[in-house]
């Protein structure tokens, strides 16, 4: 003879809530700890806003400006940037808050490194994505607005 069980077994609780009391103290830190810089890194719990960074190639003279950006995980491959092109990506911070994003720029004779996002950087986080240009001097800017003309221009990595 068969039996139907009228309900599901009640779930089990015990050790399976532990992860999520875990992500929910990390959910209410997250939002504590909310600033622009400098802030204790902490992970972007899934449905939090992400983070997006994009390159202008604004060096003029129609020079084209390759540009290749990594992450310890992705590889987003070469870029090849004409004259006032952009391109952007976008990503969320690891569980741990420890997500680094570095591209290369090369042009002419000139190669360098830059640490586009850094746990401890700008805050790149949607509407506010961070806008870099590099520009005619061959300086790398983190625009204040993508649109303005005002910006912190800054050194290229060192090595
Ligand atoms: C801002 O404008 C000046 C003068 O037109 C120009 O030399 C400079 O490259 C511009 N900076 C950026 C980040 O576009
Ligand atoms: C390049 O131009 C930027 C913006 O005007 C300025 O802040 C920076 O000092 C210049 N760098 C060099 C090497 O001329
Ligand atoms: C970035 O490129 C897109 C097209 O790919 C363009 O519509 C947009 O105006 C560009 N933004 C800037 C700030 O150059």
């Amino acid at each position: 003879m068969t039996t139907f069980s009228p309900s599901p077994p009640p779930p089990r609780l015990g050790l399976a809530v532990i992860p999520f009391l875990v992500f929910m103290l990390f959910s209410t830190l997250s939002q504590t700890c909310e600033g622009r810089t400098g802030d204790f890194p902490v992970p972007d719990p899934p449905e939090e806003r992400h983070n997006e960074v994009a390159i202008i190639n604004g060096l003029g003279s129609n020079q084209v400006l390759n540009v290749h950006c990594k992450s310890k995980n992705d590889d987003l491959g070469l870029r090849v940037l004409s004259t006032n092109s952009n391109f952007s990506f976008t990503f969320h911070r690891n569980f741990w808050g420890t997500t680094l994003f570095f591209c290369s720029f090369q042009w002419g004779s000139q190669f360098h490194w830059y640490d586009v996002y850094t746990p401890n950087g700008p805050d790149c986080r949607t509407p506010n994505p961070c806008w870099y240009s590099v520009i005619p001097n061959g300086t790398i800017c983190l625009l204040n607005h993508p649109t303005e003309n005002d910006s912190t221009c800054l050194p290229w990595n060192q090595s």
